[in-house]
């Protein structure tokens, strides 16, 4: 195709897009990126289907058991891409300071210049598709859509069940709806004669976004958060900045977060809705499903969301929450009937895997799972295409699903998803939760005493590194509101809009959702978890909303309030005062040390950072020091 293509012309669009911006972009794209073909997705089940053929064909898909797992597939990534790619991922605003010392920065034109011989022919022999798809309910006041050009059909069917996607975005699109543009390319044009790879990736990645145009390039990666658009780049990295934008005068803006939304009924009905923010493969997933011990009965939990939330004032200024995706790019591994049945029932049917280990009879295993079966399958087929046998995995430590496997599953799989899943008016928040990974330190929960100590708490998280991100695992690094790869804009100002949104939202009268801060982490000495953690949880959960309800007076750790060992609902957990210690207590020198490092995240953040937060640190300081 040449450059010269006129609208319309060899696009292929079919007759229902009569967007014209849609047309004149695309049509550029195409000229740019030179596919051999143009497909317009339509959402369709037949068009899934014939996709996920395709892919199939390709060998990147290969079809599950159907007796076993009826409609699923199995893709194994290339090795050398398994996880987004923080150190390739840019912010191009025009100013480096709008970005902040936590994102990579290019200037946008330098950025532009740098793509344009990437993505120059970056789709020959393949087909481009046209992926519209809508972040939050179709047509809904808080929606928004974005379209991804991608020359994978992986990103095309999983974008069907992440996103509301398909023509329907098209109508309300209209003539001249606002729309994220998506540009990505798995960067390996197929030229005349080459016969393709199953999973094509470049060792070249970009991630980029230009905030002032809220556009979003990707190139050389087709795994997950790089390559499914909507999610991190549109849903957290764009919408945070389009959130902080419409705060101005009296306007409180919004926020966009790397949050899971959950509903809790108590016995006598009440209904609370908390949102939770813990980093990569922390646990949001598992949180957002959580099954109550049997000893609570007649609590329930029900599903919004498991990984983002788009939270807003409501009229009666109460902040409501909404979950922007349709389904679940949930982690695989550890996942098993008993740390998450919830889940292991959403995975029943119509899912693609990605990177978990093929049994003998064409279905997946993945690590944790032989808490369920009681025993190690005899032989698998690794997530690299490996034999894999227990034996091996003993000798070598070698894993049969990668790390950071995951699954695609909708939303309307999820057995406890809340009826109000997808209610364009939100759920209206009762409490805020941050968890880090923390194998010391931090105490199982500790509400904040007001909303500013709140926000210093979770800005001042750290976390221990996760196989979410590529790079070091282990290591503890500062992830302020578990959006340190998420924020598309200057961290300092993201905790400003955070405190102004406090601010105005609590000069409305209302009572601003409590903030908690909770570590399902501490280890013991033997190098165990020493909190059960997963469905044990709910009782964290419960004295949390005992504070809400007035009925847990706690006791003051100097950072906030903790409960009382005999504030907690023990009933059916063994679980003694000397074990709740070792989850609870606070150590002077691991504090003192603590501390420190947060006056190390604020002298990197020095710049635009809010005083109350320097002042919130003297205060606590002394606290803990007496
Ligand atoms: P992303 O999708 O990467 O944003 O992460 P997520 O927060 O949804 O992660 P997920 O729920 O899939 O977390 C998975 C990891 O957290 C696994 O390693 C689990 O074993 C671990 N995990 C989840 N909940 C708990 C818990 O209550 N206690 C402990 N110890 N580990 C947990
Ligand atoms: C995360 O890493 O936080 C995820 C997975 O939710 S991905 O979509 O790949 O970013
Ligand atoms: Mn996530």
């Amino acid at each position: 195709m040449d450059a010269r293509i006129t609208l319309g012309e060899g696009l292929n669009a079919p007759d229902y897009v009569q967007h014209k911006g849609v047309l004149e972009w695309v049509s550029s794209m195409v000229a740019l990126c030179k596919p051999a073909a143009v497909h317009w997705c339509d959402g369709s089940t037949q068009e899934y289907d014939a996709l996920c053929n395709l892919l199939v064909n390709n060998g990147t898909f290969q079809r599950l058991n159907p007796a076993k797992r009826p409609n699923s597939y199995l893709a194994c990534s290339d090795p050398s891409d398994v996880a987004r790619v923080e150190d390739r991922t840019y912010i191009c605003s025009e100013h480096q300071d709008d970005a902040g010392p936590t994102n990579n920065w290019m200037a946008p034109t330098q950025m532009r210049e740098t793509l344009k011989p990437l993505f120059d022919g970056c789709m020959a022999g393949r087909t481009m598709y046209v992926v519209p798809f809508s972040m939050g309910p179709l047509g809904s006041p808080i929606a928004h859509i974005g379209i991804e050009l991608s020359d994978s059909a992986y990103v095309a069917v999983n974008q069907r069940i992440m996103t509301r996607m398909g023509r329907a975005v098209f109508d309300v699109l209209g003539t001249d709806g606002e729309f994220v543009p998506c540009v990505h390319s798995v960067g390996a044009p197929l030229l005349p004669g080459s016969t393709d790879v199953k999973w094509p990736c470049n060792p070249t990645k970009y991630i980029v976004h230009f905030p002032q145009t809220r556009e979003i390039w990707s190139y050389g990666s087709g795994y997950g958060g790089n390559a499914l658009l909507g999610k991190k780049c549109l849903a957290l990295r764009i919408a945070s900045t389009m959130g902080r934008a419409a705060a101005h005068d009296g306007a409180p803006g919004w926020l966009a977060e790397h949050m899971l939304i959950l509903g809790v009924t108590n016995p006598q009905g009440r209904k609370y809705h908390i949102a939770a923010a813990f980093p990569s493969a922390c646990g949001k997933t598992n949180f957002s499903m959580l099954v109550p011990p049997e000893s609570f009965k007649g609590w329930n939990v029900s599903t919004i969301g498991d990984d983002i939330a788009w939270i807003k004032p409501g009229v009666d200024g109460r902040m409501r929450a909404i979950n922007p995706e349709a389904g679940y790019f949930g982690v695989a591994p550890g996942t098993n009937y008993h740390t998450n049945p919830n889940c292991m029932a959403s995975l029943n049917r119509d899912v693609i895997f990605t990177n978990v280990a093929l049994t003998d009879d064409g279905d997946v295993w993945w690590e944790g799972m032989e808490k369920d079966s009681g025993s190690l399958p005899a032989h698998l087929i690794d997530w690299q295409g490996k034999d894999w046998t227990p034996a091996l995995a003993r000798e070598t430590g070698a894993k049969a699903a990668h790390p950071n496997a995951r699954f695609t599953v909708a939303a309307t799989n999820n057995p406890a998803l809340d009826a109000a899943w997808d209610d364009p008016q939100g759920v209206p928040l009762d409490a805020f939760i941050f968890g880090g990974r923390r194998s010391t330190t931090v105490p199982l929960v500790t509400q904040a005493h007001n909303w500013v100590e709140g926000v210093y708490m979770a800005a001042t998280m750290g976390s221990e590194t996760t196989a979410a991100a590529t790079g070091a695992q282990g290591v503890v690094r500062r992830d302020p509101f578990a959006m340190l790869p998420f924020t598309g804009y200057n961290m300092s100002d993201y905790f400003q809009h955070w405190l102004n949104m406090g601010k105005k939202l609590g000069h409305t009268g209302v009572t601003l959702p409590a903030i908690f801060c909770v570590n399902w982490f501490r280890k013991g000495e033997d190098g165990k978890f020493v909190w059960p953690g997963y469905g044990e949880n709910m009782r964290v959960l419960k004295w949390m909303i005992d504070r809400l309800e007035g009925k847990a007076s706690g006791v003051d750790n100097g950072l906030g309030i903790s409960p009382a060992y005999d504030e907690m609902q023990w009933e059916g957990l063994d679980f003694d005062t000397r074990a709740f210690a070792r989850v609870t207590d606070m150590d002077k020198t691991d504090w003192a040390q603590e501390i420190a490092l947060h006056t190390a995240l604020f002298a990197q953040l020095a710049h635009h950072l809010p005083p109350e937060l320097s002042t919130t640190q003297r205060a606590l300081q002394q606290r803990l020091a007496a």
